[in-house]
């Protein structure tokens, strides 16, 4: 079977990138990617292309390509599951906040309302494909919900599971380390299915990259795919305490244990903690899963990885604290960077949140500047950790238009987020501008020691 019409739910950050490179590299196949957030769909179709969404390097030029041509925004939802032969289902999947599995399980009801929408609109046979990130066995609760609630169509499931990381989307998605998709094998109809979605990804991507597996393995492989990358990091972190204890320095111990070729060099950058929408959420998942097959010592080590995150964050926080003279109360922080990494604007469990609400806590006046972040942004995810009023975290932080504003009359700065602008500041202009001594916290290990202290700087980086 050729797909000839593709719909997807949800136009966030996986399913508007995912769906643009489909619709650039298959010109004969019509995407409509729909949403229930009629301001975002409005955005994914602003006649300036600059003003989708979602910031991701080349993102822009690819929709400009491809949009109004085969690839369509919209808030109409039943429209394009009816037209579509494949659904892909890519929203939201939270830790849970409430009920059973509170603060651990993937919260799963966006997906059962999907499910439910699918099989009251379809009336003729269809392929659902989950792109979220789902736990386990969803796979089975999908069709029992598509077969029990719809119009006596066929449904075949499909997992293809998005390893695409945010900042980089658009080269990953144009060359995929590999594209996983799971399905019924043991069916013909299933074949047949997983056979039309290689055949979509078989447009620019070559079939030895494709792999193809059963369901329960596809989407049990990018839990553990996320669990594996955020580990390597918490392994790095915990390091770069050890470091900064006995005169080791982190980037020299990642050098060396990266040299090794069963390692390999990359994700062995030490920081301020790991943020994002995922790592958390799917380890936490992992953990639950885990736990609900009894399996204590399999949780215990995965949940590990975000006990050593968070104290990653709060150890940062501390130690700007206790260098500070064991007070910040009425002292200016200038935090750079409120992503949770460069190139994006994407601040979904960022590290900056946390950061922010410990110096807050200690009464600091923080100034944030976020080349990409507004302040709308930054106030709402500050207000959702509930900490405070909104009307307190509005009086105690400010949010700017240049690094330099934030840190004009600062006692401290804070390097968040590695945006590579910030290495290219003219440093000895804000050096003069500070109160002094000027600290300096380089939570990514993104600035020169040397070069900062020769200024006058104060300076203290993760890890050394
Ligand atoms: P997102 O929150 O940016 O986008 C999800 C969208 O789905 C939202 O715009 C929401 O309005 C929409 N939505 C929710 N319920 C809907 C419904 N019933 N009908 C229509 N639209 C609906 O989320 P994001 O980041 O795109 O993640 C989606 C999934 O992809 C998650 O499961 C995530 O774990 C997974 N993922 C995310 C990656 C990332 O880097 N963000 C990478 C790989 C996987």
């Amino acid at each position: 079977m050729k797909v000839k019409n593709i719909c997807c739910i949800g136009a966030g950050y996986v399913g508007g990138p995912t769906m643009a490179i489909i619709a650039q590299k298959s010109p004969e196949i019509t995407v409509t990617v729909v949403d229930i957030n009629a301001k975002r769909i409005a955005a994914w179709n602003d006649p300036d292309v600059n003003n989708i969404p979602i910031y991701e390097p080349g993102l822009a030029e690819v929709v400009a390509e491809a949009r109004g041509r085969n690839l369509f925004f919209s808030t109409d939802v039943d429209a394009a599951i009816d037209a579509a032969d494949m659904i892909f289902i890519s929203v939201n999947t939270p830790t849970k906040t409430y009920g059973m599995g509170k603060g651990m399980a993937a919260d799963l009801k966006y997906i059962e309302l999907c499910a439910r929408q699918i099989a009251r609109i379809a009336t003729t046979d269809k392929i659902v494909v989950e792109k979220s990130t789902l736990p386990v066995r969803t796979a089975e609760a999908l069709k029992n919900i598509l077969d029990n609630t719809g119009n006596g169509v066929n449904f075949q499931i499909l997992s293809n599971p998005e390893f695409l990381a945010e900042g980089t989307a658009v080269t990953d998605l144009h060359k995929p380390d590999r594209v996983l998709i799971g399905g019924d094998l043991d069916t013909e109809a299933g074949r047949e299915a997983i056979q039309a979605l290689v055949d979509v990804y078989a447009h620019w991507v070559t079939e030895d990259n494709i792999l193809t597996t059963n369901v329960w393995s596809s989407e049990l492989s990018k839990l553990t795919a996320n669990a594996f990358l955020a580990q390597r990091v918490s392994s790095i972190n915990a390091l770069s305490e050890l470091c900064e204890v006995t005169g080791a320095d982190i980037k020299e111990v990642s050098k060396a244990i990266g040299m090794d070729s069963r390692i390999g060099p990359k994700f062995l950058q030490a920081s301020v903690g790991f943020g994002g929408s995922c790592f958390q959420k799917d380890i936490l998942n992992l953990v639950y899963i885990a736990k609900s097959f009894g399996l204590e010592e399999v949780a215990d080590y995965w949940e590990q990885v975000i006990i050593m995150n968070d104290h990653q964050k709060r150890r940062f926080a501390a130690k700007l604290v206790k260098t500070l003279y064991n007070t910040v109360s009425g002292k200016q922080i200038a935090m750079l960077g409120w992503a949770f990494k460069k190139d994006t604007n994407d601040t979904r469990e960022s590290a900056s949140i946390y950061v922010a609400d410990y110096l807050l806590n200690e009464q600091a006046s923080v100034v944030v500047y976020d080349p990409k972040v507004t302040e709308e942004q930054i106030l709402a995810d500050l207000d959702y950790l509930g900490t405070r009023s909104e009307a307190e975290n509005r009086a105690l932080i400010r949010v700017v238009n240049s690094a330099e504003a934030a840190c004009d009359q600062a006692h401290a700065i804070a390097i968040m987020t590695e945006w590579d602008a910030f290495k290219d500041l003219d440093w000895n202009a804000i050096y003069s501008d500070m109160l002094k001594p000027a600290f300096l916290f380089d939570g990514r290990r993104l600035l020169d020691r040397k070069v900062l202290e020769e200024i006058g700087f104060d300076f203290y980086a993760i890890g050394s």
